[in-house]
């Protein structure tokens, strides 16, 4: 199974958004990982359930961040966000539902859920937040 791996490429030059975002690689690496030993199932959804609250944990603190330094994009990245949760928060249901673990196909789709939004907006907003702080 594919892990990711941190690299420079992936900061957004805010240290403590930084670590956050390492937390939840380290999270999406231990499903895979869970998924190719065949864990229990149980133990897969407990992973799969702490990415997402952790995911919903991490937003809601970029989200007070770019409040706090009014950062001009923050409608649209919240909005970004929430669209992000709604599919997570699918995937859960569909990993549940299924009773088995994720495929390679879904782990592929939960790691541009991870990623795309890290070298996207949040490389914005990261430009930004980091001249403010
Ligand atoms: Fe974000």
């Amino acid at each position: 199974m594919k892990e990711l791996l941190w690299d420079k490429t992936l900061s957004i030059d805010v240290p403590e958004i930084d670590q956050d975002h390492r937390r939840l690689l380290e999270l999406f690496n231990r499903l895979g990982q869970a998924a190719e030993d065949a864990e229990p199932q149980a133990y897969i959804e407990a992973i799969m359930d702490e990415l997402i609250s952790c995911t919903g944990w991490h937003f809601q603190h970029e989200e007070r961040l770019m409040e706090k330094y009014g950062y001009h994009g923050l409608e649209e990245h919240r909005a970004e966000h929430q669209d992000l949760m709604a599919r997570g928060r699918a995937l859960q249901q569909q990993l549940r539902q299924a009773g088995a673990p994720p495929s390679v196909q879904e782990i592929a789709v939960l790691e541009h859920w991870l990623t795309g939004h890290i070298y996207g907006a949040d490389m914005a907003m990261g430009a930004q937040l980091a001249e403010a702080m």
